[in-house]
């Protein structure tokens, strides 16, 4: 994880790996126009600030959660509660490719649960390795190429079974061609 440099009240020198305090005015100038885009209910801002958080970052710390909270006029729980409620938010770093196969009807009756099968052994995961959610990052490689994650309908019911990689949607996977598909990625 990065670190940067910071002086504190004391004058000490001290390092700090808080994502807020990496922030660019560039970034800052993105989500304040962002905001603008809800004049009525800065509120209706949250899930956008935190898509373009994550986007930026990889994930959402705490600092995170109270910068923006801060920036909306709301308290920190309100942010928190959405990244904890939404699997696509996560309060810890994942792999810089994340798998995630749906696992839902016509998914799971196509085949998702053995493409899931096959994307773990192929990266080099536990097939059977659970993830628990509320914001913890997907199991995710020693080398951290790679996390690979049940999901809920991706709404391409009619090209099952179906997998999102990074924001790529790859339809009627067959899984014997998931080893050349993940060597591609690699
Ligand atoms: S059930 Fe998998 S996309 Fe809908």
């Amino acid at each position: 994880m990065r670190t940067k440099e910071k002086q504190s009240n004391h004058g000490m020198i001290e390092m700090t790996t808080r994502q807020a305090d990496r922030l660019t005015p560039a970034f800052e100038a993105e989500a304040d126009e962002l905001v603008s885009h809800y004049p009525v209910s800065k509120r209706s801002a949250s899930l956008p600030l935190l898509h373009f958080w994550q986007n930026h970052f990889g994930f959402v710390d705490d600092s995170g959660v109270e910068w923006i909270a801060a920036k909306l006029d709301l308290t920190p729980i309100n942010i928190l509660e959405l990244v904890t409620f939404y699997p696509w938010f996560r309060r810890e770093a994942a792999g810089r490719t994340v798998i995630r196969v749906c696992r839902t009807l016509a998914c799971a009756m196509a085949g998702g649960y053995e493409v899931k099968e096959k994307f773990c052994e192929a990266v080099g995961l536990d097939p059977h390795s659970e993830h628990h959610g509320f914001g913890s990052a997907p199991p995710t490689t020693a080398d951290g190429k790679f996390s690979v994650e049940f999901v809920e309908c991706l709404a391409s019911c009619g090209s099952a079974p179906v997998a999102l990689i990074n924001d790529d949607l790859v339809e009627n996977i067959n899984a014997s061609d998931i080893p050349a598909l993940v060597e591609k990625l690699k």
